[in-house]
């Protein structure tokens, strides 16, 4: 009888393992979303680009968060999600990372999610702004705070520097490519 009790219970276990391993080989996971363009790419100020996503899910683009001059059209067909994102008259604001990734997934790149780093050349404009004028910025001990110095270059060399207790976003050096 406990013999009996025991190898119901190993048998239960080993059912229970077997479908455990079926049920992680049967978690969908679809191919990575594909664009049009990937890594870097540079573009002038006022310039158009299209930036295509494909893939098997809803898909979604994030853009950076002083990006204005955009808009999504849909491209979907044969079967694949597509969605377009276009910028229109590029400015430095437009300035940095796209992603496309699958909407109802968790996104991570190169699994669930592809990205594309949009440089706007302005000679005018070195510096991409940032979200928000600091003027003046409190911090309190212990406390982390952020303060973007980006350049609309990508050979720009960028550092954050003191003046008179004033922080400045400087060029440092400047890479001929
Ligand atoms: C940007 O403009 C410069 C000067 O007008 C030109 O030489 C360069 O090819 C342009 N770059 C792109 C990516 O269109
Ligand atoms: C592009 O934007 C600039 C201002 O940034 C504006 O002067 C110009 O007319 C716009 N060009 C087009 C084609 O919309
Ligand atoms: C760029 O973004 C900054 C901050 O949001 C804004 O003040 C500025 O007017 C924008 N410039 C253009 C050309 O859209
Ligand atoms: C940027 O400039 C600093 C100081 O000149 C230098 O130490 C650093 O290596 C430079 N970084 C790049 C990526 O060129």
């Amino acid at each position: 009888m406990m013999k009996q009790a025991v190898s119901v219970l190993l048998l239960l276990g080993i059912i229970l393992e077997i479908t455990g391993v079926a049920a992680i080989q049967l978690r969908f996971m679809p191919d990575p979303p594909t664009l049009t363009t990937y890594g870097t790419h540079r573009m002038n100020k006022s310039d158009n680009l299209d930036l295509t996503c494909r893939g098997r899910q809803r898909l979604l683009w994030s853009t950076p968060p002083t990006s204005t001059r955009l808009s999504t059209s849909d491209c979907s067909g044969s079967g694949l999600f597509c969605l377009t994102l276009t910028i229109t008259n590029a400015t430095v604001n437009e300035t940095g990372q796209y992603q496309c990734y699958y909407k109802d997934l968790k996104v991570e790149d190169g699994k669930t999610a592809a990205g594309v780093y949009v440089f706007v050349h302005d000679s005018k404009v070195p510096f991409v702004p940032s979200e928000k004028e600091y003027e003046v910025v409190f911090i309190r001990e212990g406390e982390r705070v952020v303060i973007p110095c980006r350049g609309s270059v990508e050979n720009l060399n960028v550092t954050l520097n003191t003046v008179r207790r004033i922080l400045f976003c400087f060029i440092l050096s400047y890479r001929k490519s």
